[in-house]
């Protein structure tokens, strides 16, 4: 996170003003799967911010002589009237905590750091970037967000309103989304940053995602986030995501990796076991998942080392590891993991510090 406030100079209003932020993805622990009424979750989540795999995106507003807003979206360089009507759509049903859109001609950026073929989830860090964007413009309209944690926090609710994962990539460092007993101040409508210290074994989490496949997702999120609605494991499931979640807050801070490990798996397996289960059934593991699966496990009982994976609603695998063993893992472990991966590719990533407004 940066200084929120770096420019905020209303005086500058005629003309056109340019915003600018990056924001990075996350990747969840403890996962969100399952929602109640418009984008609240049925259970809460938690995540790391990563660092490599981010968005930048840049806002550039101009007063016009119109009640309504006008937008212009432009993603990797060229106009996408998909992501744009998605875009205005997801504006004007949320124009009561927007109005100063209003009279305006918005002109978007949008560039992702990875490629779109990666088969990386880019609704956190873009979903992210744009509600960033929003709360600087807000800021610099009307004066209001001056204080930084209330910027934050609207940035985390507005970004939870396009993309649920969204709203935990405002904050650097391990995030939490969703009211958990366990975790002081969490609550439905906006993340809040990980509100323990965490044992230095984890501060430095390296993560190494594991390209599997290339192609887009056969399901969205939005379908299966539906698909919880009639499960048969529902309840039992929004209970035991409670539960891993209150079990790896406790053993990040007391740098417990085979607990942390034991239920990173436990979630990952678990939110596809939901996805293969449900009515449709959904399957997003192919063979080289299973086959990565089975070496990190078999790799792990050999040599003992803190190697943990996780998976997000697709095919890919985010493997975790501590910063004391990065040189081992890169050399000598994911040599091995990815003659399974789609062309060889992995993309090294870790634990960052979070968004970041650009000059
Ligand atoms: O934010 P959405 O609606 O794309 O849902 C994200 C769901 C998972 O990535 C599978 C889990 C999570 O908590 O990020």
């Amino acid at each position: 996170m940066n200084d929120p406030h770096a420019i905020s100079d209303t005086s500058l209003l005629n003309g056109i003003q340019t915003i600018q932020w990056r924001c990075p993805s996350n990747i969840a622990l403890v996962k969100y799967w399952g929602k109640v009424g418009h984008q609240i979750p049925a259970n809460p989540s938690i995540s790391i911010t990563l660092n490599e795999a981010y968005t930048e995106m840049s806002l550039q507003y101009e007063q016009i002589d119109t009640a309504g807003f006008e937008l212009d979206f432009y993603f990797e360089g060229a106009q996408n009237p998909k992501f744009s009507d998605k875009i205005e759509q997801y504006l004007n049903r949320h124009l009561d905590v927007l109005p100063f859109v209003n009279g305006m001609k918005l002109t978007i950026h949008s560039h992702n750091s990875f490629p779109h073929s990666a088969g990386i989830a880019s609704s956190a860090s873009s979903m992210g970037a744009l509600a960033l964007c929003l709360c600087s413009m807000e800021q610099e309209v009307t004066g209001a967000l001056q204080e930084e944690g209330a910027f934050y926090q609207k940035a985390s609710n507005l970004a939870r309103l396009a993309s649920g994962s969204a709203s935990r990539s405002v904050y650097g460092g391990v995030t939490v989304w969703g009211q958990s007993a366990a975790i002081p101040g969490s609550n439905d409508e906006y993340a809040v940053p990980f509100p323990f210290e965490m044992h230095d074994k984890l501060k430095n989490m390296h993560d190494a995602v594991l390209i599997v496949s290339k192609a887009a997702k056969s399901t969205s999120s939005r379908a299966g986030h539906q698909l919880m609605d009639a499960h048969p494991y529902a309840v039992a499931r929004y209970k035991q995501a409670h539960e891993n979640l209150k079990n790896i807050a406790t053993a990040m801070c007391e740098g417990d990796m085979k607990k942390f490990g034991e239920i990173l798996e436990n979630e990952a397996l678990s939110l596809h076991g939901l996805m293969m289960t449900s009515q449709p059934s959904v399957v997003l593991f192919t063979p080289a998942t299973w086959q990565i699966i089975n070496q990190i496990r078999a790799i792990r009982e050999q040599n003992g080392l803190d190697i943990y994976f996780t998976l997000d609603a697709g095919p890919n695998i985010h493997l975790l590891y501590p910063a004391a063993i990065k040189e081992e893992v890169e050399t000598s472990i994911i040599p091995k993991l990815v003659v399974s991966c789609e062309g060889k590719t992995w993309i090294p990533d870790h634990l960052g510090s979070g968004p970041e407004r650009l000059q």
